[in-house]
């Protein structure tokens, strides 16, 4: 019977691997390497030369991971037809000249992290015959500008460079002169402190340029206008200049962001931004300090030498700030800056904007007007500013799906500003709210200090942690279908039990309830109509026995951390919640190590994560024990406690019922002869004598 299921899921294994990818050809190997078509793959053997036994149409050979210190003029000899060869992560200090004259072929070579500083003039000889390269890593070769001047030299085919984690300073226009038809150069990592202008000029297809953790101060007069990509961050970047003029810019993405950026970077009038990342600078508007009148003039000069040439580049740069067309942008991250305010205006530029993250700044008000049509944006994030209530104008915003105002100073947000959206996720957690009890009047009188979040339509999530809520009032979200809730760390707030949220119970899946002062007795507590609920989180509240209600549900997940409970009922895990479950949450209750059977019940479901397994502890006379290995002394106490109980009922019910006995016996002498007597007189009319 098994030798006939085995042979059947053979056969199931070749059907399978028959219908798979054409390409799946069988791996063969030689001597440590593998091989797959003509790519042969020997990373991490710690060889110390190339194998010279490879077949000789290999056309991709990986050696990462190994030992190699020398290519020799003979290592690659054997293989004419490679395309590609990677040498990462050996040793190599050293590529004679002849290595590559075999290897007319070669595309792709990969020699990052290895020792080529060491002898580079060698090297960059042994490169100088590969003049159909296209792509090069050198990265982390401890090489200077220099040497990578010298190995860039005849490499005039190259599109794809990497120059990552060298020791690379300052950069001018020798280092990449003969790269025209370079597309994407890496130069992350090193310590370029000075770019002198014209570097990049030659390199007419250059599409991607990525700077990022180097030492650079500024960029002034950026005209690279073929550039799509230009990666600056994790710089010290204080100014970002685009130069002036009308060109049409085909930048795509600009990151600058973790420098120290003081103004909003000067894009290019014209271009094809969609991403602008700014976070973490020090980027503010300056109009609105508070005695900036003789600000509004002000100019900036900026000296620009090249050779001994000066020029002086005068910028206004209130009026310079507004003069790009930003009509492309659709992410703008400017979080963690200085912004206080935001301009007029400034949005109304960004009409394609749809994802705009203004998080950790200090704004102390948000308006956005009727006049700024930002149609396209679905996320805002304002968490983290010092928005307060009646600061916050959420103009026309159609399309907005999710709005992120956490850690604010908002007390309320104007019933009507969800009235024409289709926003789905709100987060309002810490902010000092008050929910209404009473929808708010339609009129327009509405209750300043609380906020109504009834009847918002298209509302599914929404956060409102650690609000300092006094209490939800009944039906607080009537009419709000929302499928995630989350009220934790709202101390009190539910002291009645979870009723106030009745009327959307049958639609919420995700419930995180921790530490909301619910009632202590499960029983008062009552879960029955969340038949939907997937994940549900009762942690840090005082319940002293498990809600029976919950044994109906469907929960996946359940968190009764932190509470006061002596075990969980054994029925309740029998029932549909045990079937369901498999996330569980259980430390810090103090349960009892004498009544564990619901534990290892719960080990026999096999079907229950216990995530916090090893910190799950129980109570023996005062003491905590970890509950996954009880010794065998408490188990042995246990036992002992239950027979001791025993005992102590025997000794107790013992006198009574020998009393008891006593009386019997003596009723039953004194009444002996009665007794007979009845008994005979009963029997008399049948008895024969
Ligand atoms: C390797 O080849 C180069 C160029 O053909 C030659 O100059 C050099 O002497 C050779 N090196 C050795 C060690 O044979
Ligand atoms: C170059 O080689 C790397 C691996 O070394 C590979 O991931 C990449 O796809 C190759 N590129 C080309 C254009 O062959
Ligand atoms: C550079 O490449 C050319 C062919 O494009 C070749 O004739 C010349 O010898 C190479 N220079 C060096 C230093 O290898
Ligand atoms: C810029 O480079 C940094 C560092 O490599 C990287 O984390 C970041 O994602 C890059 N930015 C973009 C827009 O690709
Ligand atoms: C504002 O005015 C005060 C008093 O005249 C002065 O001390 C302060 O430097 C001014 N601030 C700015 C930014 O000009
Ligand atoms: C200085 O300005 C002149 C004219 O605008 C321009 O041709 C030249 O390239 C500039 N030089 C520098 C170093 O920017
Ligand atoms: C600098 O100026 C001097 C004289 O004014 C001139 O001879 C020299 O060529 C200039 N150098 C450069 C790099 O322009
Ligand atoms: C901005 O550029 C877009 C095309 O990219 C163009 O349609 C629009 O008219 C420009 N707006 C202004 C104010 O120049
Ligand atoms: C809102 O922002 C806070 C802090 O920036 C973050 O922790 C939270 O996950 C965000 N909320 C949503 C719904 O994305
Ligand atoms: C452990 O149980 C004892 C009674 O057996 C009780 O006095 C003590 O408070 C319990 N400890 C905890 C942490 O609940």
């Amino acid at each position: 019977m098994e030798s006939v299921s085995l042979g059947l899921s053979l056969s199931l294994v070749f059907l399978v691997a028959g219908w798979g990818p054409t390409g799946m050809a069988l791996a063969t190997h030689h001597g440590p390497c593998k091989q797959v078509h003509r790519a042969v793959d020997c990373t991490g053997r710690w060889q110390g030369t190339v194998p010279a036994d490879l077949p000789a149409d290999t056309q991709a050979l990986s050696l990462d991971h190994n030992t190699i210190r020398t290519l020799t003029n003979a290592s690659l000899l054997q293989y004419p037809h490679l395309e590609t060869l990677s040498l990462r992560e050996n040793r190599l200090e050293l590529i004679e000249p002849g290595a590559f004259l075999s290897s007319r072929d070669l595309r792709n070579l990969s020699l990052a992290d290895n020792a080529l500083g060491t002898n580079y003039a060698v090297t960059a000889a042994a490169l100088g015959s590969l003049p159909a390269l296209r792509k090069l890593d050198l990265s982390g070769n401890h090489l200077t500008e220099d040497m990578v001047a010298a190995m860039l030299r005849n490499l005039s085919s190259l599109e794809s460079l990497s120059v990552a984690r060298n020791l690379i300073m300052r950069l001018d226009s020798s280092v990449f002169e003969h790269l025209g038809q370079l597309q994407e150069l890496n130069l992350e990592k090193n310590y370029i402190y000075d770019i002198e202008g014209g570097t990049f000029e030659g390199l007419l297809g250059l599409q991607r340029l990525n700077l990022a953790y180097n030492y650079i101060p500024c960029i002034v007069e950026f005209g690279l206008t073929q550039l799509k990509t230009l990666n600056a961050s994790n710089n010290v970047l204080e100014w970002f200049l685009s130069a002036e003029g009308e060109a049409v810019f085909e930048l795509e993405t600009l990151d600058l962001s973790h420098n120290k950026l003081l103004f909003f970077p000067l894009l290019p009038r014209q271009s094809k931004l969609h991403t602008l990342l700014l976070r973490d600078n020090e980027v503010s508007f300056y109009r609105h300090l508070p005695n900036a009148t003789a600000l509004l003039d002000v100019t900036v000069q900026f000296l620009v030498t090249e050779g001994n040439t000066t020029n002086i580049t005068t910028l206004s740069l209130w009026e310079e700030v507004s003069s790009s067309n930003l009509s492309s942008l659709s992410f703008l991250d400017m979080s963690q800056n200085q912004l206080w305010y935001l301009p007029a205006g400034f949005l109304g530029r960004m009409t394609s904007l749809s994802h705009l993250k203004l998080n950790q700044n200090c704004l102390e008000t948000l308006h956005i007007q009727d006049r700024e049509p930002l149609g396209e944006l679905t996320d805002l994030d304002l968490s983290h500013n010092r928005l307060g209530d009646l600061q916050l104008g959420l103009g026309p915003l159609p399309s907005l799906r999710a709005l992120n105002l956490s850690a604010n100073r908002l007390r309320s947000v104007p019933p009507h500003t969800f009235a024409h959206t289709w926003i789905t996720t709100v987060d309002l957690s810490h902010n000092p709210l008050q929910l209404c009890p009473q929808q708010a009047s339609a009129d327009g009188a509405e209750d300043p200090v609380c906020m109504d979040l009834r009847n918002i339509a298209s509302l599914r999530r929404l956060d409102l942690a650690g609000c300092g809520l006094e209490v939800v009032p009944s039906r607080a979200f009537s009419g709000t279908p929302l499928t995630h809730l989350d009220l934790s760390n709202n101390q009190g707030a539910l002291a009645r039990g979870p009723q106030p949220l009745r009327a959307i119970a049958l639609m919420l899946q995700v419930l995180s309830l921790r530490n909301t002062g619910l009632p202590p007795s499960g029983e008062d507590i009552d879960f029955s109509g969340f038949q939907n609920l997937l994940s549900l989180d009762l942690s840090d509240n005082s319940l002293t026995s498990f809600p029976e209600s919950l044994s109906g549900l469907s929960l996946q997940t359940l968190d009764l951390r932190g509470n006061r409970l002596p075990s969980l009922p054994l029925h309740a895990l029998q029932k549909q919640l045990g079937r369901c479950l498999s996330v569980l949450y259980l430390s810090q209750n103090p349960f009892d190590c004498c009544t564990l059977e619901w534990w290892d019940f719960l080990h026999q479901l096999r079907t229950v994560n216990v995530v916090d397994r090893g910190q799950v502890t129980c109570n023996s006379s005062s003491t905590l024990i970890g509950a996954e290995r009880l010794p065998a002394s408490i188990l042995q106490r246990c036992r002992w406690k239950t027979v001791n109980m025993a005992l102590l009922y025997l000794v107790l019910t013992l006198p009574a019922c020998l009393t008891l006995l006593v009386a019997l016996a003596v009723i039953f002498l004194t009444f002996k002869h009665k007794l007979l007597q009845l008994v005979k007189s009963q029997y008399r009319v049948s008895s024969p004598y």
